[in-house]
Formats: structure tokens, C-alpha cells, sequence
């Protein structure tokens, strides 16, 4: 049995991406394994946050892990601000990590953008946060989209870095757990950029609580290219939004993309895009009314954050208390 931890961002509402690269992956290895899913709400403010909608969408995101298949009895459900153990061992980390290792961060470049100058310095450790929400549980398995390799191989360094500076082999190594196929969701608007809760283009991206006429409208106007879709999966390569559309349907159809293709290659876009609607308000649609449901009371959503707050804390507050006594702090009184 392996300790598994992964968290999301409640920036925005989880969106297809979400689900396809991480989500169905966490409930998946909720079976046979301790698994910890957490709400990063410190991780969101290294962006400016309405702090109203912040609230709001802590609690819906959650609400949406629910009804997607996270069972809050058996999984530690819990937003990160809960438990402080996160932001004491980060400190440590923000200590550990060298500035030319955050530097080279590509989330770090591609956010900074031009205007280093006037990013949160939040924005700059936020890799050393989430290296202390995996490692104050001692987790292995960190199941994550492929755009958070890089964070989790700095994690590793971190950890190994710890190790050596203060003596010990306190903690573990961590083993990253993609899902090559559907790692990299692509924007329906750009099939060069990921589909992202960041994208100022809501029509990039389908939400998972998008009612049934926006995802068709959404889908509808997917970018495409004028050429039919090709008999052959090596001829995407250079047809970002063809391979991304081809993507989500293998994906919820549960089929390779040379099966799709082998039914609608040789044609225009229109027949897939049809049929991809139906595929994901089938998959949608329950998973929409459950969350809806469960968000109309925010008391109850409340309460499981809370139950699962004590319970990750009950693990993570020894393992931060023993790692500050490492460092050489005094024990807490
Ligand atoms: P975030 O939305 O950045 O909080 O990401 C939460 C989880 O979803 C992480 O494991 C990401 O790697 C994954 N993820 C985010 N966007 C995508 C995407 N476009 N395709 C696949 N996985 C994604
Ligand atoms: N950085 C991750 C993302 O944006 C979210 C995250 C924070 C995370 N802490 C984590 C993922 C710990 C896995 C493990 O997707």
C-alpha cells in the first residue's frame, strides 16, 4: 500500500484537462493505496485571487472531486491552508532550494512572462510549497499531468538535498504518476497551449460543470485546420488541434487514436465533432447535477474539508516536527 498525494488549484473550476490528466487518475488509485487530495488555496493566492471567489470555488472544487468519484470516507479530502504543517515545512524548503534550481522553473518563466520585475515572490517559491505538500506526508506516489514533472523532480532534489545538509535520510524519494495518453489536454482555442484555468478564453476550455448547450457550442467552435482528418495518427503530429480533438475522444471513448481515426479519418472535422459532443456530456452530465448538488451545501462541503483537515494533519504535523528538529529548531512546547 503506497501513500499517494496530489493537489489542484481552486483558481477556477476543474476543466476536462483536469479530469483526463489527473482527476480519473486519483480516483483510480484510490483503491489498494492511502491517498491525500488537496485543494493548494496557498498555492492559488501566488496570483491575485477575489478573495469571495477564491472561497467559492475551494468549496466547488471540492465538491466536483465528490462527484467525479473521490470518496471523502476513505480518501483525505482537505484544502492546504488547513493544515499548517505545508507552510511551516515550505520555509524549511525555501532554505533548502537554491535560487538558481526556481530559476529555471518553466510554470515560473511561462507565468513571469515578461515582467519578472513585478511577480509575487510567492509565485517564485511556489515549487518549495508544493515539494513540502508531498513531503510532510512522507508520500510516494504523486499522480500529476505532464506539465508538473519538473516540480516533482525538483521536490526530489529538495528532499535529497535535506538529506545530505542535515545527515539523514529523512525523506523519500518521490515517484511521479503520469498518464502519458491524456497528460497534455490541449486548448480548444490553441492546440499549441495546454487548456488551463488560467486562459482568459473560457470557450479554451470545457469546465466541468458546463451545462450540455455550452459544451456543443464550445466543441462546435473548436479550432480545427481545412484538411480532412488524416487515416493515420503519425500524420497529427503537425496538426496540433486535429491530434488534441483525436486526444480527448480516444481518451472518453477509451479507445486508441487509430481507432478513431479508422472511423472518421479521410473526412472533415464536422461527424467527430458531433460525436465527441455526445461523449462528453454523457461523461459530463452526471458529474455536473452530482456537483451542483453537493455545492448547494456549503455547511456539508465545509464539514469534509474540516474531518479531512484533522486527518491530514494527525500525519503531516509529526513528520514537520521531526524535520524542524533536524534543522535545529526547538522543539515546539
Ligand atoms: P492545476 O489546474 O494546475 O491545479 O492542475 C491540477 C492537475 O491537473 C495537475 O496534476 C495538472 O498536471 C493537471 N492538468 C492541468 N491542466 C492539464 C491539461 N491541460 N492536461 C492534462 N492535465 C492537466
Ligand atoms: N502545482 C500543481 C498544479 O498546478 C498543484 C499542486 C500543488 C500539486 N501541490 C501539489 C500537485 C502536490 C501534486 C502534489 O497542478
Amino acid at each position: 500500500m503506497a501513500r499517494i498525494f496530489s493537489g489542484i488549484q481552486p483558481t477556477g473550476i476543474a476543466h476536462l484537462g483536469n479530469y483526463l490528466g489527473a482527476i480519473q487518475n486519483w480516483v483510480a488509485l484510490q483503491e489498494g493505496n492511502e491517498s491525500i487530495y488537496c485543494l493548494v488555496d496557498l498555492h492559488a493566492i501566488t496570483v491575485w485571487q477575489d478573495p469571495e471567489a477564491l472561497r467559492a470555488q475551494t468549496r466547488t472544487n471540492a465538491a466536483l472531486l465528490i462527484a467525479c468519484g473521490i470518496d471523502p470516507d476513505h480518501s483525505i479530502l482537505f484544502h492546504q491552508s488547513a493544515v499548517h504543517a505545508h507552510a511551516r515545512l515550505a520555509w524549511i524548503f525555501n532554505c533548502v532550494a537554491r535560487f538558481g534550481w526556481l530559476s529555471r522553473m518553466t510554470q515560473f518563466k511561462d507565468k513571469a512572462g515578461k515582467d519578472r520585475e513585478a511577480v509575487s515572490t510567492g509565485l517564485f517559491v511556489y515549487p518549495n510549497l508544493m515539494a513540502a505538500d508531498i513531503l510532510a506526508y512522507h508520500a510516494t506516489e504523486v499522480p500529476v499531468g505532464d506539465d508538473q514533472s519538473q516540480h516533482l523532480e525538483l521536490a526530489n532534489d529538495i528532499a535529497q538535498k535535506f538529506n545530505h545538509d542535515y545527515r539523514t535520510e529523512f525523506f523519500p524519494a518521490i515517484h511521479p504518476r503520469i498518464m502519458n495518453s491524456t497528460a497534455r489536454i490541449m486548448s480548444l482555442r490553441d492546440g499549441t497551449k495546454k487548456m488551463s484555468k488560467s486562459d482568459t478564453s473560457d470557450q479554451s476550455r470545457i469546465n466541468l460543470t458546463d451545462d450540455n448547450d455550452t459544451i456543443a457550442q464550445k466543441i462546435r467552435r473548436a479550432k480545427t485546420d481545412p484538411a480532412d482528418l488524416p487515416d493515420h495518427p503519425e500524420k497529427l503530429e503537425t496538426r496540433p488541434e486535429a491530434r488534441n480533438l483525436v486526444g480527448i475522444f480516444a481518451a472518453l471513448a477509451n479507445v486508441s487514436p487509430a481507432e478513431v481515426l479508422r472511423e472518421h479519418g479521410n473526412q472533415g472535422f464536422g461527424h467527430l465533432k458531433e460525436r465527441l459532443t455526445e461523449l462528453v456530456i454523457t461523461k459530463l452530465t452526471p458529474i455536473r447535477e452530482e456537483t451542483l448538488r453537493l455545492a448547494g451545501d456549503s455547511t456539508h462541503i465545509d464539514q469534509i474539508l474540516q474531518a479531512g483537515a484533522v486527518r491530514a494533519a494527525a500525519i503531516a504535523n509529526p513528520i514537520v516536527a521531526q524535520a524542524e528538529r533536524l534543522v535545529g529548531l526547538l522543539p515546539a512546547a
